[in-house]
């Protein structure tokens, strides 16, 4: 029985005071959602706050990115230890806008997943197509290599005991989603890559999930969640999502 999970992506947006309005507002709301995991994901200046406000909100604490190196002369990086030493129980790897904008490769990211699990973190592994992939009909070639990538680097069964992410490119931002149907293809096409220990590992999705289009999404057999970004920026969408996984 997989637990739904919905994970927060604040990106780069945040304020030590906009931090603590919005989760003294989830607070109270996330007592009525217990049949969720729910963990937010900060930029590293924030996660000792969200760390420390963690111990009375009902959330996790993740990071957004980790470094692949344990500890040394790598200035601007922040370890896996380090993530875990501050109260992080998740940590995004791959997430699209790092593939584009900092030029992940496929082996890096399946590098991060590998020093993150090894420091006790739950690695969120993010794969998806861009729109010219979709369109090329080549949407799962390219997901099935960025989880290729990830497997042979970590073995099938650390793997499913990841959490996946499928978040298309073209949905990320744009208001844009997948029909639950689309991401549902997507998302019994991932869990079958898995293997059969895959059969427990939580796959989410992720792209302009609303309050509006939450339940639909959820209601599809592969879908355990979502992660969720510019609606985990206000507490009352997001907890309108946390809820919809609440049903499932
Ligand atoms: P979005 O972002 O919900 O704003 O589309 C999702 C993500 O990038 O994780």
């Amino acid at each position: 029985m997989r637990q739904p999970l919905v994970v927060g992506n604040w990106k780069m947006n945040g304020s030590l005071a906009a931090n603590a309005v919005l989760l003294s507002e989830l607070k109270p709301l996330l007592a009525n959602a217990n049949a969720v995991a729910v963990a937010m994901c900060a930029p590293f200046v924030y996660l000792a706050q969200l760390s420390d406000m963690s111990s009375i909100g009902g959330f996790k604490v993740g990071a957004q990115d980790v470094s692949i190196h344990l500890d040394g002369a790598y200035t601007g990086e922040t370890s896996a230890a380090m993530l875990a030493d501050i109260g992080c129980e998740y940590v995004i790897i791959g997430h699209s806008e790092r593939r584009e904008y900092h030029h992940e490769s496929n082996l890096l990211v399946a590098q991060k997943a590998l020093a993150a699990q090894r420091a006790g973190l739950t690695p969120i592994v993010c794969v998806g197509e861009t729109l010219a992939q979709r369109e090329s009909d080549s949407a799962l070639d390219v997901i099935g290599e960025q989880l290729s990538a990830v497997k042979s680097v970590l073995g099938e069964s650390v793997l499913s005991q990841c959490v996946i992410a499928y978040e298309p490119v073209w949905a990320i931002g744009t208001g844009l989603t997948a029909t639950p149907e689309q991401a549902q293809e997507v998302h019994q096409f991932i869990r079958a890559t898995l293997g059969s220990a895959g059969v427990d590992t939580q796959i989410l999705y992720g792209g302009s999930v609303k309050p509006d289009n939450a339940q639909s999404l959820f209601e599809q057999a592969d879908i355990d969640g979502a992660l969720v970004g510019g609606a985990s920026l206000n507490a009352q969408d997001f907890f309108n999502i946390v809820l919809a996984a609440n049903a499932l």
